[in-house]
């Protein structure tokens, strides 16, 4: 393996340091090279691609992109920029996504699985769908979506549903009438999806009464119980539920069905088989869905993605990125409920033609080889997940890759910085020393990819994404919007300067929050129609490396990234004001080994009341039922009072730093200075007892711990 080693880098040393920048203090890592073998069969391996999407040719490049696909009508207007910043891709051109990623490949590859899922049990068989059976399934469903349900063009479904293979099913219906879907991620509570149906104004929940998971049959119907119950607060009703059932014939649910509002698919597809649903020809700028991700205050974000410019974006990056071939069997092991499923399960992958495997269940279970026998059994060849399921396979099966025949080409990591020494546990056990690993950043908003080598071009750095994709112009300002200057290794705001196709559209419902959120903070001129004055705030702390590698740090505003995914501080503190007894919370990380960060909560009470664990497991309750398992914290502590502003906001960095046993920063301009002792002993005593005192942090987790909140 050639390697080379680069300079050392330091933000530190230059003096100044502004808002925005974090002091970053690793060393850059060597190179690895992908293999020829690799490159002599990649879809990019000519350096010229990159003329071709040089900024001179921007726009017009991302016709690369949208040529992938098959139109109805040709655009006029590549990107249409007359209303900054909802800018418009492929104005006037008409396509179809379902027909895109499913009838367009009928000629060729009719009887080609198109999905193979793998249900959790292992002594269940797979289901190979082939491209033939995914038409008659999905225009069968678009079939019950149009005619039973009354859904048209425009209006929005929401689906709550977990790995199975009715979840791209009810996608690729949806998209065949030009419907919106919302899919929820399953493991949330009935009460998030409720939130999600009111927010976007769904009439119809698709759902399935259980599903596998770590070995035990879920009920799942509940939660759409639940959903209603919330959704209704907010004054939405539904009127269908329409749920699938897991084993055919049998009912895996102790929730009785509503008569009239709950559906059993099964009982009405029937009526429907073999129904042809001609594709509707959809503008290019129509909605295709969208997708709900945690913001800093309450109400959810429902990002809003595009039918003509999400498709091309995420078709182009899915063939150059993670080099999809028809030929390919490629695993994203990532679940459709996020961004990640969305792009890189079904619609990238389904419109080149592959076949995408689906996995239903938890990678351990029932042992940490799981995955690696659905490889070798299956013949994947491209695998795709996230830093914290490698270090979770890392930490219960280090040693279990190798026992299994499979070979990767390539693999991908994706949701949150990978530290090195796990990036090369992936490269070494995982992908066998053969495989290119490409370390992809990016954000629900993003539709697709935004920073990552092009595998056979550019060398992999452990620690660092790498360059900006194909037709991305990334800059990284200061908190004064002055530029750090590029190949620095100083940190700022990371922004990207120009639209590009897979940009959501809006947030659903609230253009002015998209403005202020992603592009107030660096607009030069608000009356400009000019793409140059409306800079996209990624809202991540990122520096760059001399050789043009970016290295993201993490979020700068005050959410918390638990195993890749996103949790509102604000989310976490009003499902634990739920609680009765609780006047004042506040969620702070905690890093943690396994899942990056944790959540940890403290919550004060209301007047007269004495801390029990009663109270705290209440707490863990309302978020386990508001949020979902993936939010629960680590600990609840009871304090007598917040560490406070004296304006009366909590300092939740104040709290960061105790949790983590980190240094709390300047506490004399604080309204109670003298409970930030109290607070420490409490806590710090009960972790060393527990013996959860945590390892001494790196100087830049010290530095994440200290930037927590300042969003404030
Ligand atoms: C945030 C977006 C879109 C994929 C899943 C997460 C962090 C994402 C990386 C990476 C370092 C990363 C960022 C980003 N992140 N990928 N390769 N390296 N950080 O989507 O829930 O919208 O979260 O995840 O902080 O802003 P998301």
């Amino acid at each position: 393996m050639a390697e080379q080693h680069l300079t050392e880098s330091s933000a530190s040393d230059s003096g100044q340091v502004s808002e925005s920048q974090i002091a970053v203090h690793w060393r850059e890592e060597g190179y690895y090279f992908p293999s020829a073998r690799f490159i002599g069969q990649a879809n990019a391996s000519d350096p010229g691609i990159f003329d071709r999407f040089s900024e001179e040719r921007f726009p017009e490049c991302f016709k690369e992109y949208a040529d992938l696909l098959s139109w109805d009508a040709y655009w006029h207007t590549t990107l249409d920029t007359s209303n900054p910043p909802f800018w418009k891709w492929f104005v006037g051109g008409r396509l179809n996504a379902s027909y895109n990623c499913v009838d367009r490949h009928l000629e060729h590859s009719r009887n080609k699985a198109a999905i193979i899922w793998v249900p959790e049990p292992e002594e269940e068989s797979t289901q190979a769908i082939t491209y033939q059976e995914l038409y008659r399934r999905v225009n069968e469903f678009a079939a019950v979506l149009r005619d039973f349900c009354g859904l048209k063009t425009g209006d929005r479904v929401t689906f709550h549903m977990p790995m199975i293979p009715e979840l791209p099913v009810a996608m690729l219906a949806c998209a065949r009438l030009g419907v919106i879907h919302s899919e929820v991620f399953g493991g949330f509570s009935g009460a998030a999806c409720g939130d999600r149906i009111a927010d976007s104004g769904s009439r119809i929940l698709v759902t399935v009464d259980g599903y596998y998971r770590n070995g035990d049959l879920i009920d799942h119907k509940v939660k759409a119980d639940e959903a209603l119950e919330a959704a209704a607060k907010f004054g939405q009703e539904v009127d269908k539920v329409l749920v699938f059932k897991r084993h055919p014939g049998q009912y895996a649910s102790q929730t009785p069905m509503v008569e009239g509002r709950d559906f059993f698919v099964d009982d009405i597809i029937g009526d429907y088989r073999n129904k042809i649903v001609e594709p509707i020809s959809m503008p290019a700028e129509a909605p295709l869905f969208l997708m709900y991700t945690s913001g800093t205050t309450g109400r959810p974000k429902g990002c809003q993605h595009s039918t003509g410019g999400y498709l091309s974006y995420v078709t182009g990056t899915a063939k150059y990125y993670q080099d999809i071939h028809p030929e390919d069997t490629y695993w994203c092991a990532a679940d459709i409920g996020w961004i990640t499923g969305h792009s890189y399960i079904v619609y990238g992958p389904l419109s080149l033609g592959t076949t995408t495997v689906m996995y239903e269940g938890v990678p351990t279970y029932p042992d940490p080889g799981r995955p690696w026998r659905i490889a070798e059994r299956l013949g994947v060849n491209i695998f795709h997940t996230a830093p914290t399921t490698i270090r979770m396979l890392r930490k219960l099966g280090p040693d279990e890759p190798a026992k299994y025949n499979y070979h990767f080409k390539h693999m991908t990591t994706v949701g949150e910085p990978i530290e090195p020494e796990v990036w090369r546990w992936y490269h070494e056990a995982v992908g066998k020393g053969e495989a290119v690993i490409v370390d992809t950043w990016w954000q629900t908003e993003n539709g697709g990819f935004l920073g990552s080598t092009l595998p056979a071009v550019h060398p992999m750095k452990p620690g660092s994404c790498g360059p900006s994709v194909l037709g991305i112009f990334p800059v990284i300002y200061d908190e004064e919007r002055k530029e750090v200057p590029a190949g620095s290794g100083r940190a700022g705001n990371i922004c990207i300067r120009n639209p590009w196709p897979g940009i959501f559209q809006t947030i659903w419902g609230q253009p002015e929050r998209f403005v202020q959120t992603y592009y107030e903070k660096y607009c030069a001129d608000k009356d400009s129609k000019d793409w140059r004055d409306w800079p996209y705030l990624a809202g991540d702390g990122a520096l760059q490396a001399a050789d043009g590698y970016y290295r993201i740090l993490g979020r700068i505003d005050d959410v918390i990234n638990v195993a890749g995914h996103r949790l509102g501080t604000k989310e976490l503190e009003s499902a634990a004001l739920t609680v009765n007894e609780i006047s004042e919370a506040a969620a702070v990380p905690v890093i943690d080994e396994l899942r990056g960060r944790a959540v940890e909560m403290y919550v004060s009470l209301k007047p007269g009341l004495s801390p029990s664990e009663d109270i705290q497991q209440k707490v863990v309750e309302a978020i386990d039922r508001e949020i979902g398992k993936i939010a629960r914290p680590k600990s609840v502590w009871i304090v007598a009072d917040m560490p406070k502003t004296r304006s009366g906001k909590i300092m939740r960095r104040v709290i960061a730093g105790i949790s983590n046993f980190a240094d709390v920063g300047d506490v004399t301009t604080l309204a109670n200075p003298e409970i930030v002792e109290d607070i420490r002993h409490y806590v710090q005593s009960e972790k060393v007892q527990r013996g959860e005192e945590p390892r001494p942090l790196t100087p830049e987790e010290e530095e994440e711990i200290k930037a927590f909140g300042k969003a404030e």
